[in-house]
Formats: structure tokens, sequence, C-alpha cells
């Protein structure tokens, strides 16, 4: 890609190269790997019979439980073997280009750092846990694992036509915090949402939020808060329902028809939509994150 399709790109730490991954993993102390060990057990608690049966088979598949912050070395030559991806350490904030390259080449970008005691409940940037934790099960799952692959690849399409925004929403929507219908019901298979108690519960239980079924068109134009729980959750209804609906679409096309801006408030309900339920928003009026509000 020419260098002028880059937007505000971020300092390189000086000890990483271009490929911005850390030398090596961070060493974690053993209050560290306790803080993992007492994240997993709270998430345990929590997600059968609300994670998605594929996430729920990647960590039967994966050894993260009770030995603290996994190896990437080790994790990595399990994942290798089921789906041929890697998890590999980065800085917090890698560029969208180096991100969708790694991605391209099926590697998953994870963080190096765990959070405090003092943040265990909540933290807005992604740590090892939820980089981890969150995201990798899925990894396990070969048409999931493809999807990532190819969502690397529109990135860069993406940044051609200056739609980042556009396909930064499809995987907030997606990746983060999508939910699948399955025959029990709906399950949630987004790292966002997996790698914490509350959202885990209120996006397939509470009456506040709309449970929509994914229309890529729509998703993306639509805006996205990263700072508290989603007014709106969209639906697809496999995986391989959302392989063909993304990677199968005329990107190139959508990406020509959008606007610059987001269209649709993340709390709307619009007349093309095809509505599991339209919320009763509850949450979000009594002021959402801040003010207290009770996530039902
Ligand atoms: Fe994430």
């Amino acid at each position: 890609m020419p260098e002028d399709v880059f937007t505000a790109p971020l300092k390189r730490p000086a000890h990483v190269g271009e490929d911005w991954l850390e030398p090596k993993q961070t060493e974690y102390d053993s209050e560290d790997d306790a803080i993992w060990n007492d994240l997993f057990a709270r998430q345990m608690e929590i997600l059968p019979g609300r994670a998605a049966s594929a996430f729920m088979e990647g960590l039967d598949r994966l050894d993260l439980g009770t030995g603290g912050v996994p190896d990437f070395g080790d994790l990595s030559e399990a994942l290798d073997k089921l789906t041929g991806w890697s998890v590999v350490p980065v800085p917090m904030l890698i560029p969208d280009h180096i991100f969708f390259w790694h991605l391209a080449n099926r590697r998953f970008p994870a963080g190096n750092f765990i959070r405090t005691r003092e943040t265990f409940d909540y933290i807005q940037e992604p740590d090892v846990f939820h980089d981890v934790f969150g995201h990798v099960p899925m990894l396990t799952n070969p048409v999931f694992a493809d999807y990532m692959q190819e969502y690397g690849r529109a990135g860069f399409r993406a940044m051609e036509h200056n739609r980042l925004k556009a396909l930064g929403a499809l995987y907030w929507y997606t990746v983060e915090f999508g939910l699948v219908q399955e025959e029990a019901g709906l399950r949630a298979y987004g790292a966002g949402i997996l790698s914490g108690p509350t959202e885990a519960v209120f996006s397939v239980e509470a009456k506040s939020p709309n449970r929509i079924m994914l229309n890529v068109d729509r998703v993306m134009r639509t805006d996205y808060v990263i700072s508290d729980l989603q007014p709106t959750y969209f639906v697809i209804e496999s995986f391989e329902d959302l392989y063909r609906k993304t990677v199968e679409r005329d990107f190139e096309r959508l990406y020509k028809s959008l606007s610059p801006s987001f269209t649709y408030a993340n709390s709307a309900v619009i007349d093309v939509d095809n509505v599991v339920n339209v919320g009763t928003q509850e949450y979000l009026l009594r002021g959402g994150r801040g003010s207290g509000a009770r996530p039902v």
C-alpha cells in the first residue's frame, strides 16, 4: 500500500520492528497469573448457556484454564494444528494497516499487558485477557478463522476507499459484539462480550438492547460506542452465514455507496431491519455507565 493511504500513524516504539511485533512476550509475575486465573474462573461461572458453542468448544481445545497467562508459543502451536493461526505479541496499539496485514496472514496480534486488581471489573483498553481469552477460542473454528483472515484482506480495500470507519463498525458488531442464533437460543461469540461478566449476561438476556439480524450494508452505516454496553446487537444465523454475507459481498461497490460518516444511531431500529426484538433501551435512557443504571 502506498504511504498516503495511511491515516494518523502511531509512533512505533524503538524496540519493535516494522511488523510491530514484540521481540518476546512479557514475563508475568505470580500476581499477573493469579489475575488471569481469577478472570478465567469468573467467566466460566457466567459463560455456559450464554457463549456460542463454537467458543466453548474452542476453550475446550486450548489450554487456557488455570496455568496463568498462556504462553503465546504454546498457544500458537495448538492453534496452528487446528486452523493455521498463531498469536503474536504486540505493544498495545498498532496501526490499522499492520493489524490487517497480520490478520491477512493468519496471525492474531495480542496485547501483552494484563489488568490489575483495581481494574479487574472493567477496562476500556483491551488487555491480554480480552485479546487471548476473548478472541482466540473463536479462531479454532475453521469458518470464523477464514472470516478473520478475509477481514484483514478487506482492510486494505477499505483504506483505499477511505472507509475504515465502516469496516470498523463491521468488526465491532461481529468480532467484538456479535450474537449467533443457536437452536437453544441466542448466544454470544463476540470477544468484547465474552471477556467480561456484565455484557455476557446483558447481551443475551437483558430487555434494554435491540437485537437485529445482521445486514452488512446497514451495520457498516451504524455508529458505535466503545465505552458502554451496546444498545443494539446484530445476530447471525451461523458462521457460514456471516462468511457469506461479508466475504462474498461486493465490498468494492458497497464502499463506493457509503457516506464518510455513519447514518444510523446505535440505538436505532429502521424499516429494513429484520428484528429479533426491539429493546426498551431502559439502561441507555437511565444514563448508562456512570449513572449507576442497572444493566437490565
Ligand atoms: Fe478485541
